[in-house]
């Protein structure tokens, strides 16, 4: 089987979304391995998100990624599931997320958008390893 890190982040547990996204994916027969509600900290946010450091928008996306709690999880499939879950998630800006996609159907801001999820096996392998060392 084969996992990657999915994150609820602040707002779509602020907005109470957290169980329609964790029931899509179960629907789509993706497994919970592991589910956490947590507040990210500033440190983990800038480890996670470490390939942004250099980008504009970083401090805000740390400071959003951190204001409030997260539903941290690891997601399970058959194979290749970062891309499963990622065409699930739909593009990185909202408004152009194909209707059906999770952030095509709540979401209308790039800052705000709804959930994380790894973009790679590399990088899945690598964050589930931060969020979660005792897997
Ligand atoms: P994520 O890492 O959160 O799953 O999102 P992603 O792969 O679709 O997008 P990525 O390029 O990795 O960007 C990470 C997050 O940074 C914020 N962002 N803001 N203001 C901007 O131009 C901008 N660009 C990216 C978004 O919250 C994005 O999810
Ligand atoms: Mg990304």
């Amino acid at each position: 089987m084969d996992r990657t890190l999915v994150i609820v982040k602040p707002d779509g547990v602020e907005r109470g979304l957290a169980g329609e996204i964790v029931s899509r994916l179960e629907r789509r027969n993706l497994r919970l391995v592991a589910a956490e509600l947590r507040t990210i900290t500033k440190e983990l946010a800038e480890t996670h998100y470490a390939e942004h450091a250099e980008r504009p928008f970083f401090g805000d996306l740390v400071a959003f990624i951190t204001r409030s709690p997260s539903l941290v999880m690891v997601v399970e499939g058959p194979r290749d599931t970062f891309a499963m879950v990622r065409l699930m998630m739909g593009a990185t800006n909202p408004a152009e997320a194909a209707p059906g996609t999770i952030r095509g159907e709540y979401a209308t801001q790039t800052t705000e958008n709804l959930v994380h999820g790894s973009d790679s096996h590399e990088s899945a392998a690598r964050e589930i390893a931060l969020f979660f060392p005792e897997l």
